[in-house]
């Protein structure tokens, strides 16, 4: 029988509550469809701060660069806020990603016809949006030198090759490709000469792409569009920070960042990852919405392991429990039905693999 390891990071707040919930979803999966599936626990973020002084062990970047993919939960809380910038659980996350090399960040956000009355928006403006940004993820003003702060001046330095440039964007019309064939490149070319160079290489790789429309919009322009039309989109190509800015955006179109997966691949090994953080006003309470941890091993079955099956049977159990109205907290704001917390939501998916309505 096929095995997979993956390395399990739970991290701290929310996380490990989706990611039990998750492992139940893939334990089934996995027995339904007949692969085998091999977990190892590392700690990363503040849990790994407590223990080692270190937000990310050796053993735990030792332990990823050994499996086949990486399954991540949410790391951080206000615990660790005031530590010196290194010291914090995001660097443990940051250090980890450029560790793996994995460039490319995928984040679809697809609208659950069921969840139409879930968003803030009007349903007839959500409804059939079906978008992905592609979020280049480690370069950019994340990782650019020099930087630095004293107590009045502090600065970083947003900085991108060609080469960086031009290995997302690839990754972005190769996807758009396969879907509605439109990417859209979001930059700040009116004002950054690092946003020229990246339309520049955009619209040079977009040759060799005759069969894909590129349009471009300035970040500013293109947060508005996102609520204003949505299904506009199809591909959103962008840099790092705009693209976590544009991400948590787009999620809001869905109803909850507890729906958002995300894939982080092109390097070592993929790391897949719900887009919410850790949440840690709710943390241990038992109601997070753990459908983006379980979109995200299902993210992690078809890019990592070519299991598309066992993707497509999550995503269907998913539409199913949501069909027969259960809902988590934070997806019943408009529309409370039956309302669940996170082990009774990915109980349900677990049945709902194996069961018709
Ligand atoms: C995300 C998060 C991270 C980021 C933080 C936790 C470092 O917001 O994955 O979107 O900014 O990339
Ligand atoms: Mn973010």
């Amino acid at each position: 029988m096929k095995t997979y390891k993956i390395a399990l990071i739970k991290g701290d707040g929310i996380g490990p509550e989706v990611i039990n919930e998750a492992i139940k979803v893939l334990n089934k999966v996995s027995e339904l469809e007949g692969f085998n599936i091999e977990y190892k626990e590392y700690l990363m973020g503040g849990c790994a701060y407590d223990l080692y002084k270190n937000p990310l062990p050796e053993e735990t970047i030792n332990g990823c660069l050994e499996v086949n993919a990486i399954l991540f939960g949410a790391i951080g809380g206000n615990k660790w806020d005031n530590l010196p910038r290194e010291m914090r659980p995001e660097s443990g996350l940051l250090r980890l990603r450029k560790a793996l090399e994995v460039f490319g960040n995928i984040r679809p956000a697809m609208v659950f016809e069921e969840l139409t009355k879930a968003s803030t928006l009007k349903a007839e403006i959500i409804t059939n949006t079906d978008l992905i940004v592609v979020r280049e993820l480690i370069g950019g003003i994340y990782f650019g030198q020099p930087k630095g702060k004293d107590s009045d001046r502090a600065y970083n330095t947003m900085i991108y090759t060609k080469e960086e440039i031009t290995r997302i964007a690839k990754l972005a019309f190769d996807l758009a490709s396969t879907r509605r064939k439109k990417v859209c490149s979001v930059d700040k070319a009116n004002v950054l000469e690092v946003s020229q160079l990246w339309r520049e290489v955009v619209t040079q790789v977009s040759k060799q792409y005759p069969e894909v429309e590129l349009t471009h919009q300035y970040v500013d322009n293109a947060s508005m569009q996102l609520i204003k039309d949505p299904k506009q989109f199809d591909v959103i190509l962008t840099e790092n920070l705009f693209g976590d800015i544009l991400s948590d955006e787009a999620a809001m179109l869905t109803g909850s960042i507890g729906l958002l997966p995300s894939a982080s691949i092109g390097g070592k090994v993929s790391l897949y990852e719900p887009i919410h953080g850790s949440a840690p006003d709710i943390a241990g309470m038992g109601i997070a919405n753990p459908i983006a941890a379980i979109l995200s091993a299902a993210m992690m079955l078809k890019y990592s392991f070519k299991e598309n099956q066992a993707a497509e049977n999550i995503h269907q159990a998913i539409v199913k429990v949501l069909k027969k109205g259960y809902r988590t907290k934070d997806i019943a704001l408009f529309d409370a039905k039956n309302i669940c917390n996170t082990s009774q939501m990915g109980d349900l998916i677990v049945k709902y693999l194996k069961e018709e309505i």
